[in-house]
């Protein structure tokens, strides 16, 4: 399959076709993912708790993105690969923001990074694209500054927030991003959004109205153990399935099962009595 651009995702909205993104970290997922035939795959910070255990996003650098970015970048050949940047690394200044990026892109082959927040990242945002570094913003529920929205709670269900959001939106698009994630946005707002933006608006926990749809690959495979949000739809049960794996390989080394001759390698009966005899004379 040829490689994706954003110009692809534009021309999905365009024609009303869905967009389809998952979040992958590692270079195996990576490869189902882009078989499968996923849009657009999201290294995406929650790296931190579903990969490394972390507590929150907060605590995941730079170099943890790059690293993981790289291993997908290399098993991909045909989805778009967005790169989250991590906390702390584009709020600064507009010029910490364009180095960064820049960093993420050249050391991982990725082909587009992701941000969190609205005006006031925005001139991040303008700088980045004005580089040719493909942006995709993320607006509602942004977990980087949970502390700040007093935990995951739903965004923008009161006229204010509401209001804040869409003008959000449109700022992103103004400032260049090719597209924006919403999450954890009422089904009513994304769908407007959705509708007022010529970007795509991909949502996690935002309705069927939105352009697409992202999820986190471990909710998505029931891999992942810790609180499973609301949104979340698993679609099948790997971690059981894995578990059954490993006991059963446990179970066959422990009853000396495994091994069985067609995993073993063999070797000329004369050549083992020869050393045998050999090392019984000297
Ligand atoms: O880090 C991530 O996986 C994300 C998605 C939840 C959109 O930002």
């Amino acid at each position: 399959m040829p490689k994706k651009s954003i110009v692809d995702l534009k021309s999905k909205k365009q024609t009303g076709e869905k967009i389809t993104m998952l979040t992958a970290y590692d270079y195996p997922t990576a490869e189902l993912l882009d078989e499968a035939g996923v849009d657009s795959i999201l290294v995406g910070d929650s790296l931190g708790n579903v990969v490394l255990g972390y507590e929150s996003t907060v605590s995941v650098t730079l170099e943890d993105m790059i690293h993981h970015g790289r291993a997908v970048a290399r098993a991909v050949s045909s989805a778009l690969v967005v790169l989250d940047l991590p906390f702390m690394t584009y709020q600064i200044s507009r010029e910490q923001a364009m180095a960064n990026s820049g960093r993420a892109v050249q050391e991982t082959g990725v082909d587009a990074v992701k941000v969190e927040g609205g005006r006031e990242i925005a001139e991040a945002v303008e700088g980045i694209t004005s580089a040719g570094i493909p942006v995709l913003g993320h607006l509602g529920l942004t977990p980087q500054s949970v502390g700040q929205m007093g935990g995951f709670k739903v965004q923008g269900k009161d006229l204010e927030t509401a209001r804040r959001m869409v003008e959000d939106a449109k700022t992103l698009e103004e400032a260049g991003a090719f597209g924006i994630v919403l999450e954890c946005v009422p089904w009513q707002l994304a769908g407007f959004i959705s509708r007022l933006v010529s970007i795509p608006v991909i949502g996690i926990g935002a309705g069927k109205e939105c352009d697409g749809q992202v999820l986190v690959y471990h909710d998505v495979m029931g891999l992942y153990t810790g609180k499973r949000p609301r949104f979340v739809k698993q679609y099948a049960e790997a971690r059981k399935e894995m578990e059954k794996g490993i006991r059963a390989y446990l179970d066959e080394v422990n009853n000396s099962a495994f091994p069985q001759q067609e995993h073993s390698f063999e070797m000329d009966e004369k050549v083992m009595d020869d050393l045998k005899r050999n090392l019984q004379e000297s």
